[in-house]
Formats: C-alpha cells, sequence, structure tokens
C-alpha cells in the first residue's frame, strides 16, 4: 500500500470515530445499567437506589429470562420500551369471555391495571372491543375520580365485517379519559355467542396503542390466542408544573443546555435538550452539542460548514449575514 492508500484509510477510519462518537452520549448515570434485555434503561430510570431519580423510576431486571425482561417497580408489568419524550410502552392482558358451541360459559377474566405515579396515555391508547355478540367497559379512577366508558359490537355473519378499520361491526372503540391511574376491563354477551359461534367463539377487551392495532376479521378467532397487547404510559417528573418547580425551589431535574416543559395534564414536567443539543436532559452534561456538520441533509455545503456551540455557521465571505449565507449557497448550485 502506497502513502496515498494509507492516507486514504486514515481518513476513513477519522470519519467513522467521529460519526460514532456523535451516537454515543450517556443514557445513564456513571456505572449504572442502560440496558435490560432489549430496554434502554435512560436515566430518570433505573435499577438501584442511587441510579434512579425517585423510587417511582424504579425498573426491576430479571436475569432468570433470556434476554432479561424489565418491570415497573416492583410490579408484574412488563416494560418494553422506555422513551426519553415521557413515554414507557408496556404489556397489558385482553379480557376475553369464551363459549362452547352449546353456549355454556369456557373461560372469562377480569384484568386491571394499577400504577402509582405513571398513567395510561390518553392520546395514544384506544378502548377496543372485539367480537360480533360482545358488549364491553373499561372503569377505573383518575386519582379520586371514578369514571365508565365502553362500546358494544353486534353483527350476525362475518361479511360485514372489514378489516383494517375498527368500525363498530365486529370491532368497536373508544377514546379513554385523561389521567387514568388504575383500570378494570369487562366484557360480556347477550346469547353466550350461540349465533355467531363457528366465527366467533369470544368477546375480548383490551385497552391499545392505537397505531400498533390494525384490525382483521380473522381477529374474531385469533385473539383467543393472544394474551397481551401493547399500551402506553406517561410518565412525568414530580407533580409540579415548570412554574411552581422554578418557585418553590423544588430540585429541579433538568440539567445544563435543557429546557423545561410542563406535562400534558399539569402534573409534572418533563426535561428536553435545548435546540442544537441532544442525549439525556436528566443528566448533568446530558445534552451535548450536536454536530451539524456530520448531518448532510442540513446544509449541501460540507466543505465549508462549522460547527458552533448548539448551532452551524459556514466558511464565506466575510461578515456576511446568516440569510446571505444561505442565498449565497443558493446562487452557486
Ligand atoms: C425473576 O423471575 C422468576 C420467574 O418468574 C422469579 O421466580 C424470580 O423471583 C424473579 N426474580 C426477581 C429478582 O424478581
Ligand atoms: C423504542 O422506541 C424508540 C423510539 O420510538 C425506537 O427507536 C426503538 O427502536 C424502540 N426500541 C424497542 C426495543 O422497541
Ligand atoms: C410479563 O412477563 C411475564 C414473564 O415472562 C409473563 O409471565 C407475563 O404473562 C407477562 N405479562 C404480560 C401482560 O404479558
Ligand atoms: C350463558 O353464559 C352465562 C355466563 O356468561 C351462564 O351463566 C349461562 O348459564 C349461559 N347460558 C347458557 C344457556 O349456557
Ligand atoms: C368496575 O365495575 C365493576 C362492575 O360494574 C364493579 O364491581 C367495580 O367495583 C368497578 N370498579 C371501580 C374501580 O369502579
Ligand atoms: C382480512 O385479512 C385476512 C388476512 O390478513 C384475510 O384472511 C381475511 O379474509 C380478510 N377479511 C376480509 C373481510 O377481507
Ligand atoms: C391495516 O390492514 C389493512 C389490510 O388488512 C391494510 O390495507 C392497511 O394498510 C393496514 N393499515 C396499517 C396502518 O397498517
Ligand atoms: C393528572 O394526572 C394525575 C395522575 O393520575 C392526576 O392525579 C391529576 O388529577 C391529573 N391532573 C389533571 C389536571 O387532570
Ligand atoms: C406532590 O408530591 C409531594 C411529594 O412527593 C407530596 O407531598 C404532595 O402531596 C404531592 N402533591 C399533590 C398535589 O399531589
Ligand atoms: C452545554 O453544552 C456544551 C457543549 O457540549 C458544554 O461544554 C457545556 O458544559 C454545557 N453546559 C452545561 C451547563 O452543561
Ligand atoms: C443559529 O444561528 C443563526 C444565525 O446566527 C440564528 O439565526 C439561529 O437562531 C441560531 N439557531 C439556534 C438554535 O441558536
Amino acid at each position: 500500500m502506497g502513502i496515498r492508500g494509507l492516507v486514504l484509510q486514515l481518513i476513513v477510519y477519522g470519519v467513522v470515530l467521529a460519526a460514532a462518537s456523535a451516537e454515543a452520549y450517556p443514557i445513564a448515570k456513571p456505572g449504572c445499567q442502560d440496558k435490560c434485555g432489549d430496554v434502554t434503561l435512560p436515566y430518570p430510570f433505573g435499577t438501584t437506589e442511587e441510579c434512579y431519580y425517585d423510587p417511582e423510576f424504579l425498573i426491576t431486571c430479571n436475569d432468570t429470562f433470556d434476554p432479561p425482561k424489565a418491570f415497573l417497580t416492583a410490579s408484574a408489568i412488563n416494560v418494553t420500551n422506555i422513551t426519553l419524550g415521557g413515554k414507557v410502552h408496556i404489556l397489558q392482558y385482553i379480557a376475553r369471555d369464551c363459549y362452547a358451541e352449546s353456549g355454556s360459559p369456557i373461560a372469562d377474566n377480569k384484568p386491571w391495571l394499577r400504577l402509582s405515579k405513571f398513567v395510561i396515555s390518553d392520546t395514544d391508547n384506544k378502548f377496543t372491543a372485539v367480537g360480533c355478540d360482545t358488549e364491553a367497559f373499561v372503569n377505573g379512577s383518575q386519582g379520586e375520580k371514578d369514571f365508565k366508558v365502553g362500546c358494544l359490537s353486534v353483527c350476525d355473519s362475518i361479511d360485514y365485517v372489514s378489516n383494517g378499520s375498527c368500525s363498530g361491526v365486529g370491532c368497536c372503540q373508544t377514546s379513554i379519559p385523561k389521567g387514568l391511574d388504575y383500570v378494570e376491563l369487562t366484557v360480556s354477551s347477550y346469547d353466550n355467542h350461540t349465533r355467531v359461534w363457528d366465527f366467533n367463539p369470544c368477546s375480548y377487551a383490551f385497552i391499545v396503542e392505537a397505531n400498533q392495532f390494525n384490525f382483521s376479521s380473522t381477529y374474531l378467532q385469533d385473539l383467543r390466542n393472544v394474551n397481551s397487547l401493547p399500551v402506553v404510559l406517561d410518565w412525568a417528573i414530580g407533580n409540579e408544573t415548570c412554574e411552581q418547580v422554578k418557585n418553590n425551589m423544588t430540585p429541579y431535574a433538568c440539567q445544563g443546555n435543557s429546557t423545561c416543559i410542563d406535562a400534558e395534564n399539569g402534573s409534572g414536567y418533563h426535561c428536553k435538550c435545548l435546540e442544537g443539543y441532544e442525549g439525556n436532559p436528566y443528566l448533568p452534561n446530558g445534552c451535548r452539542d450536536i454536530d451539524e456538520c456530520q448531518d448532510s441533509s442540513l446544509h449541501d455545503w460540507e466543505r465549508s460548514c462549522i460547527n458552533i456551540e448548539g448551532n452551524f455557521t459556514c466558511l464565506c465571505p466575510e461578515g456576511a449575514p446568516w440569510g446571505w449565507k444561505k442565498r449565497w449557497r443558493g446562487l452557486h448550485s
């Protein structure tokens, strides 16, 4: 290999290293476990007292499973994903009510979900019932307030049932109230499925992440074999708004180069990296400057791009204002 080859190789290495270090910002506190099986564990979540923000953010990682499984606090709630945008993805059991051909009941259950600090996201989930002889409701509480919502679906032939939309025939859906921390699912039938048994022996009801559920007529049979479906929870820090936290001098979770955002229902707040930064806004020095010059979608004048703190600029004729620099690029392309 000649000198040219060596130089080329060094350049290639340089690019790869720069790209890798831009990705690798810390997501957990130093020395803390940042993964449990497939689930990434960003601070404020953690597996021990030193690693979480407060006990509501405890994740129990059980290594006896392969891959290891993550559970919310010390509960039996399976966590499948945690995002810094304020969501925890979990699995929750579906309610069912099944019958034999004669109309005698075979199996039914009434699953429930109790949360301590987090709430079931009213924007990400829908209450859904599937069946052709089906009445279903969800009841529970929102702090001190009780509620009950439901829907019904009755059909006498699978011919009326269409795929893709939960339109009320074979499948019905309704929104859930904000801020639920306890729910109980109930499903029942009118005629013990005797008139629809050949294509629909059970009624089903569940809360499900709306964009993960695409109704199909085959579910009238097949949901029998499904135990749980994905549900999204909302998490936030504390129970005060950004304003209250600043006024009350309560310890404040949003670290340098990050900003505070009120949680949707006004209980607690989120942190977000300032524009031009990325990383974990809950960690000290968690928000790192984005090197915009590495991202060719932001500009197409790589050669003259200069990354600056929280922003980027370009090598252009001296004294040229920002807007002018963009036009300058436009004229030359
Ligand atoms: C992990 O799961 C196994 C099997 O369900 C259970 O017996 C064990 O107690 C769990 N360990 C912890 C630390 O929760
Ligand atoms: C978790 O969610 C993020 C953001 O939506 C996604 O990029 C990632 O692939 C998900 N991880 C898992 C294990 O599903
Ligand atoms: C959570 O995981 C455990 C252990 O694998 C499993 O037994 C349980 O059925 C799961 N729960 C749900 C709601 O899927
Ligand atoms: C219909 O189902 C209910 C329970 O859901 C049961 O009590 C009743 O005996 C059933 N009726 C017949 C005719 O099997
Ligand atoms: C939900 O409804 C069932 C049946 O109507 C009732 O027994 C239960 O107490 C209710 N639960 C709550 C929390 O309202
Ligand atoms: C819905 O899609 C499934 C395959 O996913 C197909 O077997 C079934 O016949 C379709 N039902 C209707 C009503 O088109
Ligand atoms: C839902 O399924 C139908 C067919 O079964 C398909 O045409 C449609 O694109 C799917 N929609 C989504 C959002 O996956
Ligand atoms: C927000 O959700 C929490 C958690 O359940 C609840 O206690 C509180 O009442 C809700 N606040 C508002 C303003 O809805
Ligand atoms: C907010 O949280 C603090 C400490 O966790 C608690 O003492 C207080 O009662 C809570 N306030 C409300 C309105 O829930
Ligand atoms: C903001 O980000 C810059 C660049 O990453 C870093 O040097 C600085 O320490 C950060 N400021 C704080 C308060 O974390
Ligand atoms: C980046 O710099 C330009 C020009 O100085 C300015 O207009 C823009 O607001 C800056 N963006 C951020 C996120 O600071």
